[in-house]
C-alpha cells in the first residue's frame, strides 16, 4: 500500500515521466464503485524549481478550461507536503508509445482503420484544444507542444485521449525543454519549435504527422540519431523520405497526407487539425472493412492481457473496499508486469499441477496396491505392471485468458460454475471442446471453444437474456 497523499490514497504507481510522476489513486471519501482517478506529482527533486512549476500548473489552468472526450478531464490542483499534484480522469489502458513498442517487438503491424481511427480522434481533441476559450470569450491560444505517442492514451474500452499538456502554450518549448535539463521527446518537435521561434496549432499538426508516419511505416522517423542537437538538426535540415517512397503499397492519398502534415514550412502544412482530420476520415470512410467498435479494445487487450487484468483487479478492489491498508500489500509494481513473466508464472503453475495429478494417480494406484497380499501379489505386479503400462498419456492443458464486455460475469465450463468471474484465466485442456458460458445480472453469454496452442484467448460480448 502506497502512502496517503493529500485527500487521496495512492493505490499503485503508473509512471515515472520527465518531472512528475503518476498513480492510480483513490479520493479517500470516494463513494463504492467509482472509478479510481490519476495524480500526477512534480518530482521532489524539481519542487522548487520556478521554471518547472509555472509549466505545471500551466498545464492544470489549461485543461481545466477544456472539456473534450478526447482529452483526458483534470479534477483537482494543488500543493500538499511542498509537492505540486494534479487530479485527474484515470485511463484504464496503455499509451500509444507502449502500443507501438509492443507492437514491433511482436512483430505485428498496426491495422491501418485503428491507426487512422486513433488518429482522427486525437486531431478532433487538439482541434477542441486550439479553439478553446475563458469563461469570457477570448482566446486562450493552446498549442499542446508536446505531442508524442505517450501523451496518446488509448483505453481497454477503446476510448482515445490526449494528455500531458505540460508545455502547451509557452512559446519557447526548446528553451524549457533544455532549461529545465528534461530529457525531451525531441524527435517529434516541429521545425519552428527546433528554432525557437513563435508557433501556433500547425506545430502540433506536424507532431501528429510524425506519430501518424510512424504508425504507418511501423519504425521511428528520428529516434535513431543519437542525441538531442542531431535530432533537432535533422528535424531542421534533412529531407524527409516521401512515405509512398518507403512503403509503395501505401494509398497515394494517405501518403500525401501525412506528408503535407510533415512539411517544414507551417504555410504549406494544414492549417488547422480539423482540415487534417476531414481528410484523413475520406480515406477511413474508402476503407473496406467491418466496422466493429470492439476492435480497438481487444487489439490493445491482446497486446497487455496480464496488465489488464491485474489493474482490473486492483480497480475492482479499490471500488468496493475502504481503504483497508493490507488491501494492496501483495500488489507489486505495474511497471514490473510483462506477459513473458506472466507465461513463466503460469508454465510453473502449469507443471506444478501436472506433477500434482501425476502423483496423485501413483498415490491412489499404491494405495489399492496395499490392499492386496498374500496370494494376490503376484496378481498385484502383475496389474501394477498392467496399470503403468496404460497410465494416461500427458494431456496437454493451458492457461485461456476470458474476457468479457461487460466485465465480472461469472463463469461456466460445460454446464459448471467455475467460481470465476471475468477476467480470469482457466486452465483447459487443449484441442478439446468445451461449451463456455457466462452469467451477469440479467446479461449472459454462450460459446462453443475449442483452446489450440494459437487459440487461447476469449472475448466474450453479453447480451440481455
Ligand atoms: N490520466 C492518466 N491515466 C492513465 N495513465 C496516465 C494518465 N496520465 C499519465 N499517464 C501515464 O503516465 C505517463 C506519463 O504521464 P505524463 O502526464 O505524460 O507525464 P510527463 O509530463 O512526465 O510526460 C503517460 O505516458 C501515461 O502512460
Ligand atoms: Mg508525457
Amino acid at each position: 500500500m502506497l502512502e496517503k497523499f493529500d485527500n487521496y490514497q495512492l493505490l499503485s504507481k503508473i509512471a515515472t515521466g520527465g518531472m512528475a510522476e503518476i498513480f492510480l489513486a483513490k479520493h479517500v471519501n470516494s463513494p463504492v464503485n467509482s472509478m479510481p482517478i490519476a495524480i500526477k506529482k512534480v518530482l521532489k527533486k524539481y519542487s522548487d524549481n520556478p521554471v518547472l512549476v509555472k509549466m505545471f500548473l500551466a498545464e492544470a489552468r489549461i485543461i481545466c478550461n477544456i472539456s473534450h472526450e478526447n482529452i483526458v478531464k483534470i479534477y483537482d490542483f494543488g500543493k500538499f507536503d511542498d509537492q505540486y499534484f494534479i487530479a485527474m480522469e484515470y485511463v484504464f489502458g496503455q499509451n500509444l508509445g507502449a502500443i507501438l513498442e509492443k507492437v514491433r517487438e511482436r512483430d505485428l503491424v498496426m491495422p491501418l482503420n485503428l491507426t487512422i481511427e486513433i488518429i482522427s480522434a486525437v486531431l478532433c481533441g487538439l482541434d477542441h484544444a486550439h479553439n478553446a476559450q475563458d469563461r469570457n470569450g477570448t482566446f486562450l491560444n493552446i498549442v499542446h507542444l508536446d505531442m508524442n505517442p505517450n501523451n496518446i492514451l488509448i483505453s481497454y474500452e477503446g476510448k482515445i485521449k490526449v494528455v500531458d499538456f505540460g508545455i502547451a502554450n509557452a512559446n519557447y518549448t526548446k528553451k524549457l525543454k533544455m532549461d529545465s535539463g528534461i530529457q525531451g521527446t525531441y524527435a517529434y518537435l516541429s521545425p519552428e519549435q527546433c528554432m525557437g521561434k513563435a508557433v501556433d496549432r500547425r506545430s502540433d499538426v506536424f507532431s501528429v504527422g510524425v506519430i501518424l508516419y510512424e504508425m504507418l511505416s511501423g519504425k521511428p522517423l528520428y529516434k535513431q540519431l543519437e542525441n538531442d542537437m542531431a535530432i533537432m538538426n535533422s528535424i531542421l535540415n534533412d529531407e524527409i523520405e516521401p512515405i509512398n517512397e518507403l512503403m509503395p503499397e501505401i494509398d497515394p492519398k494517405l501518403a500525401k497526407i501525412v506528408m503535407k502534415a510533415l512539411e517544414k514550412d507551417p504555410n504549406r502544412r494544414y492549417a488547422t487539425a480539423m482540415d487534417m482530420r476531414e481528410d484523413l476520415q475520406l480515406i477511413y470512410n474508402s476503407l473496406e472493412f467491418d466496422p466493429n467498435s470492439e476492435m480497438l479494445p481487444s487489439f490493445v487487450k491482446k497486446l497487455f492481457p496480464a496488465h489488464f487484468i491485474k489493474m482490473t483487479k486492483i480497480i475492482e478492489q479499490a471500488q468496493t473496499e475502504y481503504l483497508m491498508d493490507e488491501l494492496f500489500n501483495n500488489i507489486g509494481e505495474l511497471e514490473d508486469i510483462d506477459l513473458k513473466e506472466k507465461q513463466r508464472v503460469e508454465e510453473e503453475v502449469k507443471q506444478k499441477e501436472e506433477e500434482e495429478k501425476r502423483k496423485e494417480k501413483n498415490k491412489v494406484f499404491f494405495s489399492r496396491l496395499g490392499l492386496f497380499s498374500g496370494i494376490f501379489a503376484g496378481l498385484a505386479v502383475i496389474f501394477f505392471i498392467l496399470k503403468f503400462l496404460f497410465i494416461d498419456p500427458d494431456v496437454e492443458v493451458d492457461m485461456v485468458t476470458v474476457f468479457s464486455s461487460p466485465g465480472g460475469a461469472q463463469i461456466f465450463v460445460n454446464g459448471e460454475p467455475t467460481g470465476k468471474v471475468t477476467p480470469a484465466s482457466l486452465q483447459l485442456e487443449l484441442n478439446k471442446k468445451y461449451i463456455i458460458e457466462f452469467r451477469k445480472d440479467d446479461m449472459i453469454g454462450g460459446l462453443e471453444f475449442t483452446p489450440t496452442s494459437e487459440n487461447r484467448q476469449i472475448n466474450m460480448q453479453l447480451k440481455q437474456r
